[in-house]
């Protein structure tokens, strides 16, 4: 098995360099914020790349739901994207660690995979979230990242592939030497 690749169960999770918004899984997950408005980083990316669809979907949501909580997530359309959806994660933004970040961060994760495996998608990619501009440092993201998708798709879940997108090759080293972390764990 490649070192950017880990078998759990029937499920696949593979770390690659590239651009979210042009990965052809079934379902992507945003880095958005709580007013699902929008953004920079992957949050503009996606909006840009899926168009206005999503952003009149996210509108509907605020209108019925209100703010998305930071550690939840919703899910929309893909519009003009090759994913059928895209899922909105909130992040936590970085204070030092003191402020149950961790947690939150496992949340976003969880939350996203428990809405996509609602959906029936097969395939997931996410993005490094909350390491951009909310400031939470790799090394810390990516273990808990990584730990908590092995944790889920370990519950037999109906997801077979799980995709790290990763827009920087330090960002893509860092999440690789988690996994090999992640993956010692595995053995018995
Ligand atoms: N594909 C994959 N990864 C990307 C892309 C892309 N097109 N664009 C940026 N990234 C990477 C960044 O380099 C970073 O590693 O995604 C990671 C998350 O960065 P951000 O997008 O800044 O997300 P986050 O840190 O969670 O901050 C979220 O930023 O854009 C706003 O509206 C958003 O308020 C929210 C906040």
């Amino acid at each position: 098995m490649p070192d950017n690749q880990l078998e759990i169960g029937k499920a696949i999770l593979s770390l690659v360099v590239g651009d979210i918004t042009r990965q052809d899984v079934e379902a992507i997950v945003n880095a958005a914020n709580t007013s699902l408005m929008g953004g920079g980083g992957v949050d503009g990316a996606i909006h840009r790349a899926g168009g206005p669809s999503i952003l009149e979907e996210c509108k509907r949501i605020r209108e019925e739901s209100g703010r998305c909580p930071t550690g939840q997530a919703v899910i929309t359309g893909g519009g003009n994207l090759k994913a059928r959806f895209v899922i909105h994660a909130v992040g936590p933004v970085w204070h030092g660690g003191g402020a149950n970040e961790a947690t939150v961060l496992a949340g976003a994760y969880r939350n996203s995979l428990q809405l996509a495996a609602g959906a029936g998608v097969l395939s997931v990619a996410f993005p490094s979230i909350s390491t951009g501009a909310y400031g939470y440092p790799v090394a810390l993201a990516s273990a808990i990242a990584l730990t908590t998708v092995k944790d889920f798709l370990r519950q037999d879940s109906s997801i077979t592939e799980v995709r790290f997108v990763l827009f920087d090759e330090h960002t893509y080293d860092v999440y690789r030497d988690a996994l090999k972390k992640v993956g010692t764990q595995l053995k018995p």
